[in-house]
C-alpha cells in the first residue's frame, strides 16, 4: 500500500474512529460462520446506533409492511449484507461531520453529490441490467468520501483545489501534485479496510479514468451514475463528469430508459432522504 494513503487514514482514523461495530461487522461477513445473531451481538451494544437502525429501517426507504420494532427483527428482515450497507451509510455520514449550526458548505455538497450518485447507481443497476442494486449503492455512496478526508485534514488546500480544477480529471491532478494521492485512492483504502469487494473497490478506484468499460460492469454504472446526476449547478450546469464514447453510445441507445429513470430519480431521493441525514436532493 502506498505510504501516504497509509498515512492519511491514519490521521483520519485518529479524529474520527471508525466505529467498533463496522470494523466487527465487516470481519463477520466474510467469516463464514457467523449468523445473524452474532450480528446483533455486535451491534446491541452501540443503543445510539440501535436507535439510528430501527428510525431507517421504518423509514420510507425500506418501507416494511409492518413497523419493526426489535434490534432481531431489524437484523432478520435486512439480512447481514443490507446491515452492513446500512451501517457503512450510517458511518459514513458520521464521519462527515456534517450536523451543527453553520455546516460546511463544501463537505455537505460532496455528500449531496454521494447520496445522488448512490441512488442512481442503485437505479441504473436494478433497472437498466436488472441486477441487484447493493453494490453499485456501495460504489456510489464511497466512490468521493477520499474527498470528504482531504477536506476535514487540509481545508484549505483542499478547498483551493477545489476551486482551481475546471474538471474532476484536473482535480484529481492537482490532488496528485499537493497530497501525493488523491480520492480515488483513499476510497479504495476504506473499502479493502471495510471488507468491499474487490470489483467495487477497483471501480471506485478507477473512476476517473477514461478507459473503455462495460456499460454494466461496476465502474461502468458508477460513471454512468455520476454522467446523470452530476449537472452542477456550481458550474452552470455542465456535467460533472464526461463519458467516454461507449458509454454515451450506450445511454444514445438506452434514450427512453434513462429519461424514464431519471424522471423517478427526486422521488427515490426523496425516500433515501432519512437514510443520508443531510437533504440529499
Ligand atoms: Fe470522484
Ligand atoms: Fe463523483
Amino acid at each position: 500500500m502506498n505510504e501516504n494513503i497509509e498515512k492519511i487514514i491514519e490521521r483520519f482514523n485518529h479524529i474520527h474512529p471508525t466505529p467498533m461495530a463496522l470494523n466487527r461487522l465487516s470481519q463477520l461477513l466474510v467469516s463464514e460462520d457467523a449468523t445473524l445473531k452474532d450480528v446483533e451481538d455486535v451491534i446491541k451494544v452501540d443503543p445510539l446506533l440501535v436507535a439510528r437502525i430501527l428510525g431507517v429501517v421504518n423509514s420510507a426507504y425500506y418501507s416494511p409492511l409492518q413497523k419493526i420494532d426489535s434490534l432481531g427483527r431489524a437484523v432478520a428482515y435486512l439480512g447481514m449484507r443490507n446491515l452492513h450497507i446500512l451501517v457503512i451509510t450510517d458511518t459514513l455520514k458520521a464521519l462527515s461531520s456534517l450536523g451543527g449550526k453553520r455546516p460546511n458548505e463544501l463537505r455537505l455538497r460532496i455528500w449531496r453529490h454521494s447520496a445522488a450518485v448512490s441512488i442512481a447507481a442503485k437505479m441504473i443497476a436494478e433497472r437498466v441490467f436488472g441486477v441487484n442494486g447493493d453494490n453499485a449503492y456501495l460504489a456510489g455512496i464511497l466512490h468521493d468520501f477520499g474527498q470528504i478526508v482531504e477536506e476535514q485534514l487540509e481545508h484549505d488546500t483542499f478547498a483551493a483545489i477545489v476551486t482551481q480544477a475546471n474538471t474532476p480529471e484536473e482535480l484529481v491532478a492537482l490532488e496528485q501534485r499537493r497530497f501525493g494521492l488523491d480520492h480515488c485512492q483513499i476510497g479504495a483504502e476504506l473499502c479493502r479496510q471495510w471488507m468491499i469487494s474487490p470489483a467495487v473497490t477497483a471501480a471506485i478506484l478507477g473512476h476517473h479514468q477514461m478507459e473503455a468499460v462495460a456499460p454494466d460492469s461496476f465502474d461502468g454504472i458508477l460513471r454512468l451514475a455520476e454522467y446523470l446526476t452530476g449537472r452542477d449547478n456550481d458550474q452552470g450546469g455542465r456535467p460533472h463528469v464526461s463519458l467516454n464514447a461507449d458509454l454515451l453510445a450506450h445511454v444514445e441507445g438506452n434514450r427512453d430508459e434513462y429519461a424514464v429513470l431519471m424522471d423517478d430519480f427526486p422521488a427515490e431521493m426523496q425516500k433515501a432522504d432519512e437514510l443520508y441525514g443531510a437533504r440529499a436532493a
